[in-house]
């Protein structure tokens, strides 16, 4: 029996614990303040209170619930243990179909049909093949390939950009500060899959977004800590942008009284671009808890110093 202790900021997390109880009979499963905790060999967790992890002395292996580890990294008494995360084929199907509803929104003017549904105007609007539009992927790791891969089905034109350069069939891969640009001035629609390091911090901000061609659109499903919130909403009153879906907010959640909700060219959705399912969490938690006794390679393992 492995001692697992579940904790953090997630709703998910008191859906995990029964689950865990009464399915995986190889975990004892405990939250935060079950007598015997202390003593958890796994931590599963989720927007942890900073110095919250080192609190278990006998600790192994950090495990996300989730993709982004960000919200663990950034703990200043982070023990040195492996962290592993969780990215399962239903998150990245999920992802693929909320990029795909972004994309479809904006390549086929629907923004403008909901808009004139409002004002009761029936009222065409021009249509053009996908193949006329090209999307740019910010982040090609697990989810943004996989996202790159639809869209390529789906008759889009993309394009990526990453660290490394990529090969992925139909795929144009930009890599690096040097090529930033390029892949800039080429994007019509850039969706947003990079984690948040130091590195990405504030990167959707007026210098880059101002270097996509002029009508533009955004669609952001990274971090909130991505997002310089003012810079996209002067560049959309502006027209620069001619829209944007914004999914993940550096403050989440969305005060009532931010203006992003009310600006007509902007969408707003509550950190819903994709998860995994409970089932899914669990089972890769469990495998990595096998690898680890059995002293096999961890799956989805992070590299604290790159910061994803
Ligand atoms: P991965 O770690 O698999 O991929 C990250 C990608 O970003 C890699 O291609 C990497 O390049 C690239 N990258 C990282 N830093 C830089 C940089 N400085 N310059 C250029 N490229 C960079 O992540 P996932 O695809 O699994 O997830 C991406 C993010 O999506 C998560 O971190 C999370 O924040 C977010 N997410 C959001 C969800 C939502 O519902 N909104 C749900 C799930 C995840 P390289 O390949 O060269 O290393
Ligand atoms: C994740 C997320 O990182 O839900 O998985 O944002």
């Amino acid at each position: 029996m492995t001692k697992i202790v579940f904790f953090g900021n997630s709703s998910d997390i008191p859906k995990l614990v029964p689950l865990a109880r009464a399915h995986y009979p190889d975990l004892q499963v405990y939250t935060e303040d079950d007598p015997g905790a202390l003593d958890a060999e796994v931590a599963a967790c989720w927007r942890p209170a900073h110095g919250a992890l080192a609190r278990y002395p006998r600790l192994r292996l950090i495990h996300a619930i989730a993709a982004g580890v960000d919200n663990i990294l950034e703990d200043p008494q982070l023990p040195p243990l492996p962290i592993c995360r969780v990215v399962a084929p239903d998150l990245a199907q999920g992802m693929s179909e909320f990029v795909l509803w972004s994309v479809l929104l904006f390549h086929r003017n629907l923004d403008q049909v909901l808009m004139r549904q409002r004002q009761h105007r029936w009222q065409r609007v021009d249509q053009e093949p996908a193949a006329s539009r090209t999307v740019g992927i910010l982040g090609l790791g697990t989810l943004g390939t996989h996202v790159a891969q639809t869209l390529c089905q789906h008759g889009y034109r993309v394009q990526g950009w990453s660290r490394q350069a990529k090969q992925i069939a139909n795929v144009r891969s930009y890599a690096g500060a040097d090529q930033l640009d390029d892949f800039l001035a080429g994007s019509d629609i850039l969706v947003c899959l990079l984690p948040l390091t130091d590195e990405t911090q504030g990167i959707l901000n007026r210098r880059l977004l101002s270097r996509l061609p002029r009508g533009a659109a955004l669609v952001h499903c990274g971090r909130g800590g991505h997002l310089v919130s003012d810079d996209v909403l002067a560049l959309v009153r502006e027209g620069h942008l001619r829209g944007a879906v914004l999914d993940v907010f550096e403050v989440e959640p969305l005060a009532a009284t931010s203006p992003l909700w009310d600006e007509p060219n902007i969408y707003v959705t509550p950190h819903i671009a994709s998860a995994n399912s409970l089932q899914s969490i669990l089972d890769q938690i469990s495998e990595n808890i096998r690898r680890l006794h059995a002293g096999e390679p961890l799956q989805n393992l992070v590299d604290a110093q790159r910061g994803y």
